[in-house]
């Protein structure tokens, strides 16, 4: 008789420390002109069931392209890299990454499964369904925030490390060049990355993606301030803000802000300060870039990835690359 064998889960972030994150970003981003926050606090228990809900919209057509690319490519992709591990950097509710699994498991390299996620409930609830989906698979989950703790993702073996659903996109420029070469530098020889980018297309089509009819990605954009709200107990009132999602057409990025709907005061009890919006003072909250073929193939390049395969949905929506070390 064969015992069950649970998901092992690391968590290299604790709520003091993410409190402590948390009053940082804040402080400096709310007395910043004009206000930011960074978006890696949307996604508590909350935010991550409401961004769920963003991937099954009709408007949000990235997680279905990249389904249908992962169906139509995913044995090549598992030929190619050969793995033995799947890390899947943001894996949220990994539900997309079955297909990469099965393809894994059907080329016969499949060992070990290890999904990454600064929210612990998403990577949890992955761990779990996974586990105990796929019998005899390792699952070791870290809980954990790639801008601090890539370094502690377990190596050995070909590991094909996954980027998935357009999460390259939600970082500025800058961050992004360092976070490619950041991947790029704990990637051994036999390893590949798998990236996810949203590609360039219709402005209109690309605003509805994130400004959906039914409100859901409104109050994933609102749930920043009730994460503040619990965390920090501060005084937001989501009703006095407002979802805002521009297409900016020299960064060819979406942008993302919470626009204060009446001038207001909010206190941040934790940190002891108080925040003043004007009226219609903007609030930005993320972008999520589009890209075109040669820029992103050019950015691996630069972190020192030569592109495998370019790997885009029948209508271009969207793309998968797989690279690796040269
Ligand atoms: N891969 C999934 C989810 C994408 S949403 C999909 O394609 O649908 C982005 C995911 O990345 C969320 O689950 C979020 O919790 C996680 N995330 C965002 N910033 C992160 C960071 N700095 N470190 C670790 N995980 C992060
Ligand atoms: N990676 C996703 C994207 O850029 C994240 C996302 C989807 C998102 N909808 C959002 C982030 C709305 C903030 C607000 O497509």
């Amino acid at each position: 008789m064969t015992a069950f064998v649970g998901p092992v889960i690391d968590v290299f972030l604790h709520p003091e420390d993410l409190q402590r994150a948390l009053a940082n970003d804040v402080r400096e981003g709310l007395s910043a002109r004009p206000k930011v926050l960074p978006p890696k606090w949307f996604y508590d228990a909350q935010g991550s069931e409401l961004f769920d809900k963003i991937t099954r919209l009709p408007e949000y057509y990235p997680t279905e392209a990249e389904r249908s690319i992962l169906a139509e490519h995913a044995a090549a992709i598992a030929d190619l890299s050969d793995a033995d591990t799947l890390v899947e950097l943001g894996a949220g509710s990994a539900d997309k990454t079955r297909v990469l699994l099965d393809a894994l498991r059907s080329h016969g390299s499949l060992e070990r499964y290890v999904p990454f996620d600064v929210s612990e409930s998403a990577l949890a609830n992955a761990s779990k369904m996974i586990a105990a989906g796929y019998p005899g698979l390792t699952v070791h989950g870290v809980v954990g925030d790639f801008d601090r703790h890539l370094d502690v993702i377990p190596r050995g073996g070909s590991r094909m490390i996954a980027l998935l659903g357009g999460t390259i996109g939600n970082y500025q420029p800058l961050e992004r060049t360092r976070l490619l070469e950041r991947i790029s530098a704990q990637m051994d020889a036999h390893d590949t990355f798998l990236l996810g980018v949203d590609l360039v297309k219709d402005p209109a089509r690309l605003v509805r993606a994130y400004d959906d009819e039914s409100g859901v990605t409104a109050a994933f954009n609102k749930n920043v301030l009730a994460v503040i709200n619990s965390a920090l107990g501060a005084s937001f009132d989501l009703d006095r803000f407002e979802h805002v999602a521009q297409w900016d057409p020299v960064n060819e990025w979406i942008e993302m802000r919470l626009r204060s709907i009446e001038p207001q005061r909010v206190t941040i009890r934790a940190i002891g300060i108080t925040v003043d919006f004007a009226e219609r003072e903007e609030v930005r909250t993320e972008i999520s870039a589009k890209f075109r073929r040669n820029r992103v193939c050019a950015e691996l390049a630069a972190a020192g990835l030569e592109v495998l395969a370019w790997l885009p949905d029948a209508a271009e929506d969207y793309a998968l690359i797989l690279s690796r070390k040269p």
